[in-house]
């Protein structure tokens, strides 16, 4: 028996809701292996904590997590908190403290959901994007100055370094090779962006020398979002700067029915730190406490977390499960259904045991 610490971190809105569910699906999932366990420990991290202690987690956060084999994460963020906290104050330290540099984000069209692209079936849009998640436009470089005078500026300086750019690079090509297709499409802006961009496609032409076997070509992100909507079929691995990947990784989500249904691991490849798992979505205001959110997404990033920890045929298992509720209709109504999370779930659990 091979039992997994896994450290759950619900957070806001419907965070707890989608959590709650993968933890249940989990268990389910255990039972049926017979081999593995996981054993949850669930930290009251996020707004409802910041609201009695002015941070979003304790000072030892990374400390109390650093044991843990993996997290399982919700979504930060609620109205009355201004964004720039609840982010920077619980995810981007998590992210950054423990290294996950890769964010890795697979995207396909689930049987049963319908794609926005008229036209786009199952198995023609099956990509996965690659999200440098250490550095670039988000290493929180910049300042303020002159606040609230009429010469106040602002800047947003965008990091990026060799080291940071060949390791995502790495990442990204061998992620290709393990693909059946063999083909990674390298993200970039280099043509305005003239310095760090430039750098890019010169670390990816000095990189894929290592990967004879993968085929890559370069794309500027404008001109990627037009050949993701209109030749999604050309598409199969993807790297992006953080950015650029934030933002190609939302338009995939959408492509592929909903953001509902979208999934995230932000992985440390050395495996020196816990990596973390989460649906791509936020907290979801509009329908927080109406039971309908999707759990698809935070189902589907188990699944990452399951390969990750060495457990792909668990993965499987739970993906087919997946596939065949959602196959079967029985979806929330982000993606046209008329079913509750608990009803999907129930479902899936079902389907794990064997049972529909
Ligand atoms: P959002 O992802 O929370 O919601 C966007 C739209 O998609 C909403 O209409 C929502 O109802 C729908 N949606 C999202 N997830 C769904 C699900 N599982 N099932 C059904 N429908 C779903 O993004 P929004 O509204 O821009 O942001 C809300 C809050 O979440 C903000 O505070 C934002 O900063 C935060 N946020 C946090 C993220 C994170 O924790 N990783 C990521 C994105 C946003
Ligand atoms: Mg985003």
């Amino acid at each position: 028996m091979k039992t997994y610490r896994i450290a759950a971190i619900p957070a806001d809105g419907i965070g707890p809701e989608v959590i709650d569910a993968g933890n249940e699906v989990l268990a389910a999932l255990a039972e049926q292996e017979g081999d593995i366990a996981f054993d949850v420990t669930t930290f009251d991290w996020g707004s409802d904590y910041y609201r009695k202690h002015g941070v979003m987690m304790p000072e030892d956060g990374l400390e109390q997590l650093k044991p843990f084999d993996a997290i399982y994460f919700g979504a930060v963020g609620a109205p009355d908190v201004p964004d720039h906290v609840t982010l920077w104050g619980l995810r981007l330290p998590i992210c950054q403290g423990f290294d996950q540099y890769a964010n890795v984000r697979p995207t396909k069209i689930i049987p049963g959901v319908q794609s926005p692209l008229r036209n786009v079936k199952v198995g023609d849009l099956d990509w996965v994007i690659v999200r440098e998640n250490s550095e670039g436009e988000y290493s929180g470089h910049g300042g303020r100055a002159h606040k609230g005078m009429p010469e106040e500026v602002g800047t947003e300086v965008a990091i990026f370094t060799r080291a940071g750019v060949t390791r995502i690079m790495r990442y990204a090509f061998s992620l290709a090779r393990q693909r059946p297709r063999k083909l990674l499409t390298v993200v970039t802006k280099s043509n305005a962006q003239r310095h760090g961009m430039v750098m890019w496609d010169e670390i990816a032409a000095e990189v894929s020398k290592e990967f004879p076997d993968v085929t890559w070509d370069k794309m500027l992100v404008d001109a990627m979002t037009v050949r993701m909507t209109l030749k999604p079929q050309s598409i199969d691995t993807v790297v992006a700067t953080n950015l650029h990947a934030d933002i190609l990784s939302d338009l995939a989500g959408a492509l592929a029915g909903s953001l509902g249904v979208a999934p995230t691991a932000n992985i440390d490849p050395e495996g020196r730190y816990p990596s973390m798992f989460e649906p791509i979505h936020g907290s979801a205001f509009d329908i927080t406490g109406q039971g309908i959110a999707n759990p698809v997404a935070t189902f589907w990033t188990a699944v990452q977390m399951l390969e990750h920890l060495g457990q792909p045929q668990a993965g499987e298992r739970l993906m087919s499960a997946v596939e065949r509720v959602c196959a079967a209709g029985i979806m929330t109504p982000d993606v046209g259904g008329t079913a509750t999370t608990r009803e999907v779930t129930d479902a899936v659990i079902e389907a794990i045991r064997g049972r529909n």
